[in-house]
């Protein structure tokens, strides 16, 4: 037998073990000398501040998944142009806004914009206190094709995601779909509601002026003062504009705007677009 043979000559088994022991001491070098905060015990008092090792690992687990839904996502559409702009485009985006949801003060989560439901799942694996309400048009396939290009195939991809989150024990129960016209659905669900506070809220709805302002003003009966507000895609003028009105009435503060990095995560991206801005403003209430 092949394998007597090895033994009995004795050489390769040496080498084997010489490399074993060579790989086994690169390895706890990497883990133990160099630092690599994997195998570190996280301390579960402060598992939700940033950094720490929770943090980075709960992002692992959020590329992971997305990875997962981007090859489901592949599977069905015949290109990705027929997909929307995602965060996951956006490495940089993507942390930005990863760090601000793994704050342990926060559990609402509330967004407006599914889109393909990036965002949705990272909110929801950055942090397993967060309860995510997701306001969009949730586009049934029998009434896309009247509304707009886009739209009909929206319903298609969103599924994808959403199908996901719905037959996961750990997502299903913390995340709240809420169907409609957001200019109608988010005075609907604070009117309902009185006492409920989003502690983070994204705006990545409607780009068209004045409905951006609308949803900027319609938030604010749901927002704690001082929280985060994240808006995407501020490079369009109408959004631009209507946060701007939004910050001359005294809704929003302003904080940062940022462009993300010019490197597109080729895992993700349709296209290249590098004149994306994000911005994180604060609501004063
Ligand atoms: C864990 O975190 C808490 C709060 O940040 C800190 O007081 C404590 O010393 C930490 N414990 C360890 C073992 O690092
Ligand atoms: C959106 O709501 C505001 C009231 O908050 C209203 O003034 C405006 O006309 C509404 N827009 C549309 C398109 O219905």
């Amino acid at each position: 037998m092949a394998t007597s043979k090895v033994a009995a000559n004795g050489k390769p088994i040496k080498v084997i073990i010489v490399s074993i022991m060579a790989l086994s001491f690169i390895v706890l070098c990497h883990t133990y000398i160099i630092g690599n905060g994997r195998y570190k015990a996280l301390n579960k008092t402060d598992t939700f501040m940033y950094p720490h090792d929770g943090f980075f690992l709960n992002l692992r687990e959020y590329y992971r998944l997305l990875i997962h839904v981007q090859k489901k996502v592949d599977s069905v559409v015949t290109s990705r142009n027929s997909i929307t702009g995602t965060i996951a485009w956006y490495p940089s985006q993507v942390y930005y806004y990863a760090r601000i949801v793994s704050s342990s003060k926060i559990k609402n989560v509330c967004e407006l914009g599914y889109g393909a439901g990036n965002s949705a799942l990272l909110y929801l694996t950055m942090n397993p206190e967060v309860t995510l309400y997701s306001f969009d048009l949730f586009p049934v396939p029998s009434e896309q094709a009247l509304i707009s290009e886009t739209l009909p195939r929206q319903g298609f991809y969103q599924k994808i995601t959403l199908d996901y989150i719905k037959e996961s024990d750990d997502l299903s129960h913390r995340f709240h779909q809420i169907a409609g016209n957001s200019n109608l659905s988010i005075p609907k669900f604070a009117n309902d509601n009185p006492n409920f506070k989003c502690d983070m809220i994204s705006i990545d709805g409607s780009h068209q002026s004045p409905q951006v302002y609308f949803d900027i003003l319609h938030f604010r009966k749901l927002a704690k003062s001082e929280i985060s507000v994240l808006l995407d895609d501020v490079n369009d003028a109408p959004v631009r504009k209507d946060m701007d009105r939004a910050i001359a009435e005294g809704l929003l503060k302003e904080q940062e705007c940022l462009i993300p990095e010019q490197i597109h995560d080729e895992n993700f991206k349709l296209y290249d677009f590098l004149k994306k801005v994000f911005c994180a403003a604060r609501y004063l209430v």
